[in-house]
């Protein structure tokens, strides 16, 4: 099997959805010294934090710390995302200087309630806002349980398309399909990418596949194969919505980056540097994690 592409735009997103799911507040110091890895193992886009409600998520509450610091070491080449749930929260990153975005909505609204505490015609309204307030701040979307809801179970084409015609109508420039639980299976995968791709073209797509019943490679594989090229995945495997039950690690960044370069397809990602970072992560955050390079790789 042969791949027609020959370079895939990680995002890495462990600082985010990685750090959110842990229960015990993880220094800010630490926080920094991984993504500060990540960056010189070569990641050029990341999540860093969430500017969420402390309440929902304490482990975020050091957001505003994590995004000076970041920027004000001024890196080239790197563009840092914050992840948002509301207007409230892209305020505060874009005054500190953020310049792009994720928003996140989920195509099922049962699960847009239980995580943002909104409708859709209240979080897509704020979106709307945020818009007409920021101009200059790029918002991708992040379309949560695209494949599947915890709570309403499978999600519809004519749902998944209905919450994206509102999306192109709103002139949002990107969108990531999101497995939340990780229920999707490769099958889906490519007919869905298939499916938004013709019919979006002024929609650059990417793909955000949890790991939670080992499929995450082969949907990653399968998106790939139906011209996916961004990828959204979280060092060591960490991962998972806590408002969603049943959710779990996402696909780990360094098994993407063994079967890809394995593949001769580029990254831009240095794996020996990369898989320093996944050390730090076992000695300070985790010391077992989900991701199959995480075990086989000791240090020496
Ligand atoms: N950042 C920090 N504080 C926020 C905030 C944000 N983005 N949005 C709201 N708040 C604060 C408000 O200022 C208010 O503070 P107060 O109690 O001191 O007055 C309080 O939170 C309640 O505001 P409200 O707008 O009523 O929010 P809510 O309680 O309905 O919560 C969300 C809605 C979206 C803010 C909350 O559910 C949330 O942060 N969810 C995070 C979901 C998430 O990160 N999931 C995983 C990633 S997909
Ligand atoms: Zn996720």
């Amino acid at each position: 099997m042969k791949l027609a592409l020959k370079k895939v735009d990680i995002v890495e997103v462990g600082p985010r959805d990685g750090f959110q799911n842990i229960k015990k507040f993880i220094p800010t110091e630490v926080k920094l010294q991984i993504i500060e890895g990540l960056i010189a193992a070569g990641i050029k886009k990341m999540e860093i934090t969430s500017f969420v409600n402390p309440k929902a998520i304490a482990q975020m509450a050091d957001a505003s710390d994590i995004t000076e610091a970041i920027l004000a070491s001024k890196y080239r080449n790197f563009q840092p995302i914050a992840l948002v749930p509301n207007f409230v929260g892209a305020k505060k990153a874009y005054q500190l200087g953020i310049k792009e975005v994720t928003y996140v909505i989920s195509i099922s609204e049962a699960h847009n309630q239980a995580n943002i505490r909104r409708t859709h015609e209240q979080s897509f309204a704020e979106l709307k806002q945020i818009q007409d307030e920021f101009p200059g701040l790029t918002i991708r979307v992040d379309a949560a349980t695209a494949f599947g809801c915890p709570f309403a179970g499978e999600v519809s084409d004519e749902l998944i398309l209905q919450y994206l015609d509102t999306v192109a109508d709103l002139g949002v420039k990107e969108v990531i399909l999101c497995d939340t639980i990780g229920v999707a299976n490769p099958e889906q995968v490519a007919r869905i990418a298939r499916m938004v791709q013709e019919r979006y073209r002024g929609i650059a797509f990417g793909l955000h596949l949890h790991d939670t019943r080992g499929l995450g490679l082969a949907n990653t594989l399968a998106g790939l194969q139906a011209g996916m090229t961004t990828i959204e995945v979280a060092v060591g495997g960490l991962g998972g919505c806590p408002f969603a039950p049943g959710a779990s690690g996402n696909t780990a960044t360094e098994d993407l980056l063994n079967m890809l370069h394995g593949m001769k397809i580029e990254t831009g990602i240095d794996m020996d540097k990369y898989m320093q970072v996944v050390e730090l992560v076992k000695q300070h955050i985790q010391p077992i994690l989900s991701s199959h390079m995480a075990t086989i790789c000791k240090p020496e």
